[in-house]
């Protein structure tokens, strides 16, 4: 049996009527790196939150590193106790795309919090590896300066460094370059690109198909919360199988 980092099977959600993850079965291996796509409102942001708990699912199973977060039996979804869910939850870490830095705290602040009171680790070895993850995105000098002074290629720089600061086993992008000028976008991109190579485990979900195929390996295309299609870019950007993504890849690129 491959050991997954995620797997979901089966997963539903609904927000009242609207059904935003149709029975979503997806499996992520280590080192993988799935790159998820669709138009607006096809449940790629649900499908990422939903792994890291910022949504309940309604019926299905997800598990992380092996461990089930939630498993449905006799037609009911159970979740784990909170003290469960919340370390299974530190092995993955979302990167947002408005950042969601804490505007109180420096930059190596944001990064040490997880660390430091949820971890427990020692703060002054956070503190060392949170200047070395500063270093990483090439900011080490912004270490004491607040996220309200950078601009926006930096903060999602600086939001990249504090995902790792937890360790992850899983690293979730959400659209993470949307809400930055064209120009800036790549400075972002390259520090994704050089995680990728790194080995890390990642979900992404992007616009930016350029990007999608370079650094997927498998690429996922999402449609009224259902997985249409999913795998190797080239098939996926080349050879659409299905009307929709055909389409949706003429809208787009
Ligand atoms: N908090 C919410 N309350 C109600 N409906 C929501 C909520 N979040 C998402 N939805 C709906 O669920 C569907 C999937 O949304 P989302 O996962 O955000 O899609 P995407 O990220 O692909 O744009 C959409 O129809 C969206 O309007
Ligand atoms: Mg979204």
């Amino acid at each position: 049996m491959t050991a997954h980092i995620v797997e979901m099977e089966n997963v539903n959600k609904r927000y009242g009527e609207v059904v935003a993850l149709d029975d979503v079965t997806l499996g992520v291996d280590r080192g993988e790196h799935v790159v998820i796509i669709g138009s607006s409102g096809s449940g790629k942001s649900t499908l990422l939150r939903c792994i890291n708990h910022l949504e309940a699912i309604d019926s299905g199973a997800i598990t992380i590193n092996g461990s089930p977060l939630a498993e449905t039996s006799d037609g009911r979804v159970r979740y784990r106790r909170e003290a469960e869910i919340r370390k299974l939850i530190m092995q993955t870490a979302m990167v947002f795309q408005h950042f969601n830095l804490f505007g109180h705290l420096t930059c190596l602040d944001n990064i040490t919090i997880a660390p430091i009171e949820i971890q427990k680790e020692n703060p002054r070895e956070a503190k060392e590896r949170a200047m070395d993850l500063l270093r990483l995105v090439g900011l080490e000098k912004k270490a004491k300066v607040y996220p309200g002074q950078l601009s926006g290629g930096q903060k999602q720089r600086v939001a990249i460094a504090r995902a790792l600061a937890i360790r992850p086993s899983v690293l979730l992008f959400d659209e993470p370059t949307s809400a930055l000028d064209p120009e800036i976008t790549g400075e972002v991109l390259k520090v994704i690109r050089d995680l990728a190579a790194k080995g890390y485990t990642m979900m992404l979900v992007t616009h930016e198909m350029g990007f999608a195929r370079e650094v997927a390996n498998r690429v996922v295309f999402m449609d009224n919360g259902r997985i249409i299609e999913e795998g190797r870019p080239d098939r996926i950007f080349d050879s659409p199988a299905s009307e929709r993504l055909g389409m949706f890849l003429k809208a787009v690129i």
